[in-house]
């Protein structure tokens, strides 16, 4: 796809700040500092117009991207990380449970995994919810770049056994760094735009 627009809507903790529009859109998920910022940064060509950090915790809120005019990209806090509170947990829950559950415009999901290491037992409670609430789930195992050609194959099938994909649901290899993977990407996440 090729972006020509992007721009950053609004940083929503609520229901009620969700922008009001029917366009389709695609959120991320998963575990803190796993690249999903840096992921959406990738696919629209943009360096910096979603905050990143090598430091865990970097997105706290709902931020919603305008692609083209025509879908948003959804960051959302990730998972995993210790250094919270337990009541920052759990209103960070109930911020994801609300949008996950109650979006209409929301069409499907990439589940980012570190694809360095077995996926975490959060990550499979995530994989688990989004299933549980039939969202279409892509699974993007990301960092490629960190591991040798020759452990990708293993490492992804690793991590396919571990989340216990389905068969409908799909798995690729990408890294933000290079580039890698990023045609592949688009071409799955075109189908639910
Ligand atoms: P939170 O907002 O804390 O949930 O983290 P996040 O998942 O948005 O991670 P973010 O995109 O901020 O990236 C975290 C760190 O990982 C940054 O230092 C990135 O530069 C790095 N990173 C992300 N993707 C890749 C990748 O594919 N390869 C490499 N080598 N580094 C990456
Ligand atoms: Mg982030």
């Amino acid at each position: 796809m090729k972006v020509t627009e992007a721009e950053i809507v609004i940083s929503a903790v609520s229901k009620k700040q969700y922008p009001e529009t029917h366009m389709p859109e695609i959120a991320l998920a998963g575990r803190s500092n796993v690249g999903k910022s840096s992921f959406i940064n990738k696919m629209i060509n943009r360096k910096n117009l979603v905050r990143t950090s090598q430091k865990p915790g970097k997105t706290q809120t709902l931020n919603f991207y305008k692609i083209n005019e025509r879908f948003h990209f959804v960051d959302v806090p990730g998972y995993g990380y210790a250094k919270v509170s337990k009541r920052e947990r759990n209103a960070w829950g109930r911020m994801l449970e609300e949008y996950f559950t109650e979006r209409e415009n929301l069409k499907a999901v990439v589940l980012l995994v570190d694809i360095r290491h077995k996926p975490t037992k959060d990550d499979v409670t995530m994989y688990d919810f989004l299933k549980h609430y039939e969202l279409p789930v892509v699974v993007v195992a990301t960092k490629l770049d960190k591991i040798p050609k020759g452990k990708r194959v293993q490492h992804i099938k690793r991590a396919a056994d571990e989340l216990q994909l389905e068969q409908e649901d799909i798995i690729l290899p990408f890294s933000s760094e290079t580039g890698e993977g990023k045609e592949e990407a688009w071409g799955v996440l075109k189908h639910f735009l």
